[in-house]
């Protein structure tokens, strides 16, 4: 890898840059790229280049697809996710999960998994349900994965800034949450004791997710609006072998299972269960 503190002007990308670049993130991440993406990719690994000292895109993707194991590789896969996510994101899906829990009161235990969890709100917003419900000694746990190492680190963190807390509410703020003083004011941290049922970790959905173990609630939102049907159809067979009988999957309500493969019984436009 070439080193450079200087900004560099590069050359623009090109269209076969472009082409090999999406070919090989489609089948590292199923992530598709159509054409109207070219400048979006473009300005997202400017500043790769930049902080590399690559003058041109096809030397710089050289590298990354000859290096796997290299922290370029992950700057790379960061770069090209989109990682936006919310506390209480499609509050609907709580609602559900809610209701299930007060109407399964003899169930033992409750796993929940955040499959492409960003930077860790989906999964704690579970977490603080599941708390609320259960208990935070309850037998219940939530796994928060995704692709991309930088946002996982920023949900180790659990460290965000007091402006995104709009869908937890203030009673949860108060129960689950340390609000940020001196240096630290206008953030919060989520408090140790709701962390610590929550294990975060790198998980790539296009290969086997067997290492999650078997889970009740599965949600899978806002990752396959990315794929296109070949994806969608390789990731929810890894998917739904973690799912239990009975068990619930949630994808958005932006996104759909039509032409995918899946025996799931659907119970609401976005919500379905393996029977
Ligand atoms: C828009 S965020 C969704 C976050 C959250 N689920 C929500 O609905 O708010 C999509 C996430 O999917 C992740 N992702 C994309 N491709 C993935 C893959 N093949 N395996 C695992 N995660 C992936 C991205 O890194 C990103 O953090």
């Amino acid at each position: 890898m070439k080193s450079s503190l200087l900004p560099l002007e590069h050359a623009a990308l090109t269209q076969r840059d472009f082409e090999l670049i999406r070919q090989f993130l489609y089948e590292e991440a199923g992530i598709f790229l159509s054409d109207i993406k070219k400048s979006l990719v473009a300005s997202r690994l400017c500043r790769r280049l930049k902080e590399t000292g690559y003058e041109n895109y096809g030397d710089y993707f050289e590298f990354v697809k000859n290096h796997s194991e290299h922290s370029e590789y992950h700057h790379f896969i960061d770069a090209l996710t989109t990682n936006e996510t919310f506390f209480f994101r499609e509050i609907e899906h709580f609602e559900f999960v809610k209701n299930l829990i007060k109407t399964h009161p003899q169930k033992k235990s409750w796993q929940a998994w955040s499959a492409a969890c960003s930077s860790g709100e989906e999964a704690y917003s579970l977490a603080m349900l599941l708390a609320d419900h259960l208990g935070i000694d309850g037998q219940w746990q939530v796994q928060g994965s995704d692709i991309s190492q930088r946002v996982l680190a920023k949900a180790e963190m659990a460290h965000y800034p007091l402006e995104r807390n709009d869908g937890i509410g203030f009673e949860r703020l108060q129960k689950y949450c340390l609000k940020g003083i001196g240096k630290q004011s206008g953030t919060f941290l989520i408090d140790e004791t709701l962390k610590a049922k929550v294990t975060f970790f790198a998980m790539n959905l296009t290969q086997s997710c067997e290492s999650v173990g078997m889970c009740d609630l599965i949600f899978i939102r806002n990752v396959m609006i990315y794929f296109d049907t070949v994806s969608k159809q390789r990731v929810i067979n890894h998917v739904l072998k973690q799912l239990k009988v009975g068990g619930y999957l949630f994808i958005s309500h932006t996104e759909s299972l039509m032409h995918v493969k899946h025996g799931l019984k659907q119970i609401k436009p976005s919500i379905y269960q393996r029977i």
